[in-house]
């Protein structure tokens, strides 16, 4: 019933662990792999070692989390092991989604060209990390930039699907989904977080290091939730909802809204990895109560 295919990959379910949340390290990924997603997406992997920004990076409010982890990364050259052991994945048949970052489109290329060669089944681009030194949230604000990214990206993966992911902070996040379409995006991620700040009062000062981090969990959900909406139709490649997923409900609504994939990032960090198995769960439960087989004939559903 929720078998679903995404740039010729096929997966047990449409959701997908987002980026970052279990960072690069193999044995955490195939466990939340083994636990029911249906797909699995490494952090972002740059150019050279970094350690990120410092603590506190990662913090919760009331409606989510606000993180500057400031893409810490080992650095593409150090990932070989980790690779090595992510080959487990293809036994279980559960996606790899690689992630990859740099500070200028060169280096995006330079990453490509190293993380295509372990043959992951997609590559995403962070185009749109808000908590970045060189403003990274600034490539998915561009159309002409994300263009020249993906399409520089797209002549070195080969045959690897490429997936764009955008940013809500842009003026029109559509026309940057539309440009990276035609620049060879094989999917698009709507969305990255969004720009954000928590005061703490009694400091008197910005709560995390970095001062300024990205949003994530329910109160993105609304923001992204209309990204993919205005998307859906607009673009011809397949859209992942990312943004607030928690449960079954949440993960049917970015599929009415037109997504094929449900990214969930935040609520693995708050509840841990049985937000797949649930999830999934509550979709079927919720398909077959109200008479659908497949998931496919509801989406799009909220444009009819
Ligand atoms: C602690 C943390 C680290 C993240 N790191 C990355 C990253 O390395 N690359 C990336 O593309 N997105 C990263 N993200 C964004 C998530 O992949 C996801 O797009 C976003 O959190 C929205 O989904 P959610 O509301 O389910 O968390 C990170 C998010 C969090 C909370």
């Amino acid at each position: 019933m929720l078998k679903t295919k995404f740039c010729k990959l096929n997966l047990n379910n449409p959701t997908r662990l987002a980026s970052g949340i279990m960072g690069v390290n193999a044995g955490q990924l195939i466990r939340v792999a083994k636990e029911g997603a249906g797909a699995v997406t490494m952090k972002s992997i740059g150019p050279k070692e970094r350690k990120g920004h410092k603590n506190p990076a990662v913090i919760e409010w009331n409606h989510g989390l606000l993180n500057a982890v400031g893409l810490p990364t080992p650095g593409y050259k150090n990932t070989e092991e980790e690779f090595e052991e992510l080959k487990a994945l293809k036994k279980i048949r559960v996606p790899l989604i690689a992630s990859i970052y740099g500070s200028k489109a060169s280096e995006f290329l330079e990453v490509a060209e190293y993380v295509a060669g372990k043959n992951p089944d997609a590559i995403e681009l962070d185009i749109s990390c808000p908590h970045t030194e060189w403003g990274g949230t600034q490539f998915a604000c561009d159309p002409e930039i994300s263009h020249k990214i993906v399409s520089g990206v797209k002549d070195v993966a080969g045959k690897i699907p490429i997936i764009a992911k955008l940013t809500p902070a842009a003026t029109s996040p559509i026309a940057v989904g539309v440009a990276c379409e035609e620049a060879g995006a094989d999917a698009i991620c709507a969305a990255n977080t969004m720009p954000g700040m928590i005061i703490d009062v009694d400091a008197r000062k910005p709560i995390l290091a970095f001062k300024k981090g990205g949003m994530s969990g329910p109160a993105l959900k609304p923001i992204n939730m209309k990204i993919v909406y205005e998307l859906y139709g607009k673009v011809k490649v397949p859209i992942i909802g990312e943004g607030g997923i928690t449960n079954g409900k949440d993960a049917l609504e970015y599929v009415m809204a037109g997504a094929t994939l449900c990214g969930i990032g935040s609520a693995v960090y708050k509840h841990g990895s049985g937000v797949f198995k649930k999830t999934t769960k509550e979709m079927e439960q919720w398909l077959k109560q109200n008479g659908y087989s497949k998931l496919s004939q509801v989406r799009g559903i909220a444009h009819e």
